[in-house]
């Protein structure tokens, strides 16, 4: 089973991380109420563990480029997706946490429809985790793309990528691809959708984001959420 996982060195900031005019704390996605840089750090060890896993050299902290004062504000974040090869993520910072993108074949969006009826909110009907753009069968602007907060909805642990189906310690003998929570066992689908009876009570978050062209998005905008 292959890891495929990459970390990214976020884009700075729109308008070069000046804090002051990005300072946007408020906002439908930001009710967390764990302490965010407590979050990232327990996110940035599990991500870790994931690359080690598959021998990718990968800088971690020191590739997020923005700023201390940008990411407190949480500033929007833009990124360039068009270099994640099919079947492979990246990981960038935004308002501290993890962010993971997924760029997704077309067998793993067919893993979806299998998973449907074993998973907790198939629909994301549960209110808080997923914008209107996403409460779909992919949980997705677009299919190809998945773009989640990488933190577990239980106790703030940080899921590890399982992303091809393979059997492994604390993983279904069925397993399709996806995230496992190492803290108490929650998995999670490659829509970041919870597997029932588990102790996550909810989906893993989408973040407000939006499409800048086919190979840039940016993180923290969208809608709702106004840099
Ligand atoms: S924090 Fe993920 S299962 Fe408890």
């Amino acid at each position: 089973m292959s890891q495929n996982t990459m970390t990214f060195d976020g884009r700075a900031p729109l308008d070069g991380g000046n804090a002051e005019k990005e300072v946007n704390p408020l906002g439908p996605q930001n009710k967390q109420p764990l302490d965010p840089q407590r979050r990232f750090w327990i996110g940035t060890a599990a991500v870790a563990g994931g690359v080690v896993g598959v021998g990718v050299a990968v800088p971690l902290v020191g590739s997020f480029a923005p700023s201390s004062r940008a990411r407190a504000a949480g500033a929007p974040v833009e990124v360039d997706i068009g270099a994640i090869p099919p079947g492979e993520m990246m990981t960038v910072e935004w308002r501290g946490k993890p962010v993971w993108i997924i760029h997704r074949t077309p067998e793993m969006l067919a893993t979806l429809n299998k998973t449907n009826s074993e998973v907790a909110d198939p629909d994301s009907n549960r209110p808080g985790f997923t914008p209107p753009y996403a409460r779909n069968e992919w949980r997705s602007r677009k299919p190809e793309y998945f773009v989640a907060v990488g933190i577990c909805t239980h106790l703030g642990c940080s899921p590890t990528p399982h992303l091809t189906p393979a059997a492994g310690p604390g993983l279904p003998a069925d397993w399709k691809g996806g995230f496992f929570c190492p803290c108490h066992g929650s998995t999670f689908d490659l829509a970041g959708r919870v597997f029932k009876n588990k102790p996550a009570p909810d989906n893993l978050e989408v973040p407000p984001y939006q499409f800048l062209s086919d190979t840039r998005i940016i993180v923290g905008v969208d809608e709702d959420n106004k840099a």
